[in-house]
């Protein structure tokens, strides 16, 4: 199996960005955080369900999480089941507020590529998201960083809102390499983008040791890191661009820790995995973003 991506070095480090994670933030940065309080980010809470639930027990999931949450507003709420359960979890959330997305796609408009799914097929059963370059898919089905950004900029080609994942694995987390790992995970996927495109994208921050562990990343922790996300984007887009793009965390949120992550400056959201597979639990933390 090859090499995990998130545990790949960046050779054109930034040391601001370095000192920035390690010493806190700079007196321009801590400018730039204080102009990002005035600004509001809609918050998003997306399930990814990765490969559970069949038709029917998807159906009855989101019922429930219709009649929890269908009257929440100021939360874009995204459920992401399995492809096979897209058409059965359309007909329920039709009409309502809670949004379909869909776990990955194809990088191409169509073609002989056995058990792949392109953006069209997506938008067909009313996919409004899509999970691109989760840590699973990295690791378990080696998709590289160019695979990530080909997929990104089919995405960019429909109005589909790309969720892409980044997050260091444990060893890079060990090794304090985080401040390397971040910014080239977002140098190779976010580099042929326009400002435009990248102010609607949505990054989701998953740390690999914190994904299905029950480890939550702390508040300060989570926050440090989505920090340095934004003044990346700072620095290689804009400020405007920046302030404008939806930052998630994910990996082992709870209802019993969500309201905590939320208060940090810098989360927007969530992508919540065991959890979203029980809608109370789901709408906990849905409500806890309102
Ligand atoms: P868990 O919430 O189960 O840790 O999974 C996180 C995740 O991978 C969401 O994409």
């Amino acid at each position: 199996m090859e090499q995990n991506p998130n545990e790949e070095s960046q050779k054109d480090q930034n040391p601001t960005e370095q000192s920035q994670v390690e010493q806190g933030p700079t007196e321009q940065s801590q400018n730039r955080q204080d102009q990002a309080e005035q600004i509001s980010r809609k918050h998003v809470v997306a399930g990814n369900w990765k490969m559970f639930k069949t038709r029917d027990e998807a159906q009855a999931t989101v019922r429930e999480v219709v009649g929890l949450v269908g009257n929440i507003q100021n939360v874009d709420i995204v459920v992401c089941p399995p492809f096979t359960a897209l058409g059965a979890v359309e007909e329920i959330l039709t009409g309502s507020v809670v949004q379909l997305g869909a776990q990955n796609v194809h990088w191409q408009d169509e073609g002989a590529f056995t058990g792949e799914v392109s953006v069209s097929m997506l938008a067909d059963y009313g996919c409004s998201h899509v999970i691109i370059g989760h840590s699973e898919r990295r690791h378990y089905f080696q998709e590289s960083d160019e695979v990530i950004q080909g997929k990104l900029e089919k995405v960019f080609s429909t109005e589909l809102t790309p969720i892409l994942c980044i997050g260091e694995s444990l060893e890079a987390r060990e090794a304090d390499r985080v401040q390397e790992v971040i910014p080239s995970q977002l140098e190779r996927a976010l580099r042929e983008l326009t400002d435009p495109q990248t102010s609607r994208i949505i990054i989701a921050y998953e740390p690999v040791w914190a994904i299905g562990t029950g480890r939550t990343a702390t508040p300060e922790l989570a926050e440090k890191v989505h920090f340095l996300i934004r003044s990346w984007l700072s620095d290689h887009s804009s400020v405007g661009v920046a302030d404008q793009v939806r930052i998630l965390y994910g990996g082992s949120v709870t209802p019993e820790n969500a309201g905590q992550l939320i208060e940090q400056k810098n989360i927007d959201g969530f992508l919540v995995g065991g959890a979203s597979l029980d809608a109370q639990s789901f709408a906990k933390i849905v409500q806890q973003s309102a």
